[in-house]
């Protein structure tokens, strides 16, 4: 078997043995990918500050995220369609996280249902809701959560209207996929993937097909998931969704100092700083340069958590070095699913474990909650000076 030593050697693996409409999917973002590019690279902007002679004994990288022990302060982002990109996928990295110690978190847009995965695993995982503009099926979904015993629901506010990504469109993605000569040609090459699709009864989207009413089948699925997010979506429904819910809430999606502060005044138990991934709005800034400004904003008075771009843990020390207390990886554990399932998402957690603690000590600290600007030398004009 293939020795990994970094996300990139599970990324090749991935896109070796996955079909490429979902590989596609994955690896993309919005209109020119500008920021989805930029979400990586700005992280390399970012110096290490080299310290020695420092007794590096004792390393932990045990923290909390909404006050939930975790093993290091990274946890599996929500990720559509995850049990496309390997059978029964969402079940695989729920037991992978789980086994590490980090929470997952299950989207809307999931292939197994909640209750497939609280029946699957042992420990509460948290619950990613969009909201829909059938006001019936959010309040269901919140309810289902809670029965499902999941620890915090994670409101996504940055996808209410789809942001194009070329890829999905030019490779007729659907889910499941529907054969034509192209799939056809492009599965052959694919036959582990199709031999453990063949093998599980879960290829829709497992928390709609049977909750919607009028939705039985796939083929009504695709057109019905093009149209049902509600673009009315503003903070007085999040604050009912917060009424609703009654437990830890994370809203994600926050990109803006002033979106922050509007977080804060709803309640909310934390944020994410995210732009999706660069999914969603191409042009956008980065997740790394946009913390500065929401951690001056709100930093002290909610947690604040960061994803997008982050393929190693050098990249998480940074952004917790800049004042997150908590991050997300989205891709780089796709990559180790589709690579080797429930193992490679073990791994993807194991590599960014290790950069993480090793990193840490080569900066002189032990403990993840040390870490702070002072292990960083950021260029002057990071943020950049904006009119
Ligand atoms: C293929 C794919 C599907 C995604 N689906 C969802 C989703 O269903 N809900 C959600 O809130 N975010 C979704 N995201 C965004 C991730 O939660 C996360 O914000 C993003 O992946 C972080 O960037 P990274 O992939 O560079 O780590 C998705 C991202 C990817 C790559």
């Amino acid at each position: 078997m293939a020795k990994i030593t970094e996300i990139e050697d599970l990324k090749r693996i991935y896109k070796r043995r996955t079909p490429k409409m979902f590989y596609d999917y994955c690896e993309s973002g919005s209109w020119t990918e500008q920021t989805f590019r930029e979400n990586s690279s700005d992280f390399d902007l970012i110096k290490l500050r080299q310290r020695v002679a420092v007794d590096m004994t004792g390393r932990s990288t045990a923290s909390q995220m909404i006050g939930q022990d975790v093993a290091m302060p990274v946890a599996l982002a929500p990720v559509g369609s995850t049990g496309m990109q390997h059978a029964d996928g969402e079940i695989l990295a729920a037991k992978a996280a789980e086994k590490f110690g980090v929470p997952f978190t299950l989207s809307t847009m999931s292939v197994c249902s909640l209750e497939d995965v609280a029946e699957n695993t042992t420990k509460p995982f948290w619950f990613q809701l969009y909201v829909m503009k059938d006001r019936e099926f959010t309040k269901r979904a919140i309810q289902r959560a809670k029965d499902a015993k999941c620890s915090a629901l994670v409101l996504t506010l940055d996808l209410q209207i789809l942001g194009q990504r070329h890829k999905d469109i030019k490779n007729g993605l659907t889910v499941p996929i529907k054969l034509s000569p192209h799939t056809i040609l492009d599965l052959a090459t694919k036959w582990r993937w199709g031999l453990q699709m063949m093998k599980t009864k879960r290829r829709s989207f497992g928390n709609i097909v049977g909750h919607i009413d009028g939705i039985t089948d796939m083929s009504s699925l695709s057109v019905w998931a093009a149209e049902s997010f509600d673009p009315k979506l503003d903070w007085d429904y999040v604050k009912e969704i917060k009424e609703l819910w009654g437990g830890p809430l994370i809203l994600k999606g926050i990109l803006d100092a002033d979106d922050a502060e509007m977080a804060l005044n709803v309640g909310a138990d934390a944020i994410v700083v995210s732009n999706h991934g660069g999914r969603q709005l191409d042009g956008a800034m980065s997740s790394i340069k946009a913390l500065p400004s929401i951690m001056d904003a709100v930093g002290d008075k909610i947690e604040v958590h960061l994803d997008s771009g982050i393929r190693s843990g050098q990249d998480v020390l940074k952004a917790l070095a800049m004042g997150a207390t908590g991050t997300y990886i989205g891709r780089a554990f796709i990559y180790g699913l589709g690579a080797m399932g429930q193992h490679g998402v073990e791994e993807a957690l194991r590599v960014i474990h290790k950069e993480l603690d090793v990193t840490m000590a080569l900066c002189g600290e032990t403990k993840v909650q040390d870490l702070g600007k002072h292990n960083l030398l950021v260029p002057r004009d990071f943020y950049g000076d904006w009119a």
